[in-house]
């Protein structure tokens, strides 16, 4: 199985920003947490961030060309504006998990809106950084062939 962890705006800042919502953890660290599961569960995980909205437009397709089984994404702040990101994984059609570290539901009024949302098969919010160790179990559980790389 091969998944895509995607990230959005920001979340290389992590560690380093609001650690009341976001903790303590590091990209670099959470990225290490995502591997060490996938390596557990035998599945291939690719890892992106990025600032810029097209950019993870391209990495959502290039998933889906590189046949990928499922994508993990945060998408950041785009997560309340994109429709371009919601497109994307309308387009690819491939089991697609929101995780967001921060409680979402209960802060601005601004960030109650998901457009993705629409095209998931999961969302997870406010479980810190175990939110994306979660996403990854769902989808292997729900969408992966047991012991295949
Ligand atoms: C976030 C929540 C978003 O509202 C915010 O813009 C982020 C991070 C989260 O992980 O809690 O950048 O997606």
């Amino acid at each position: 199985m091969k998944l895509y962890i995607l990230n959005g705006p920001n979340l290389n800042m992590l560690g380093i920003r609001e650690p009341a919502h976001y903790g303590k953890v590091g990209y670099s660290e959470l990225c290490e947490m995502i591997r060490k599961r996938c390596d557990e569960l035998s599945v291939e995980a690719v890892f992106y961030q990025s600032n810029h909205e097209g950019a993870l437009v391209d990495k959502i397709q290039e998933a889906y060309f590189d046949g990928a089984d499922g994508i993990v994404i945060n998408p950041g702040a785009y997560t309340h504006t994109s429709i371009a990101l919601l497109d994307a994984v309308k387009s690819v059609s491939l089991p697609t998990v929101e995780v967001h570290i921060s409680k979402v539901e209960e802060r601005e009024d601004f960030r109650q809106t998901s457009y993705i949302r629409a095209a998931c098969v999961k969302t997870i919010t406010g479980h810190g950084t175990a939110g994306y160790i979660e996403a990854v179990d769902y989808l292997y559980e729900n969408y992966g062939k047991k012991n295949e790389r």
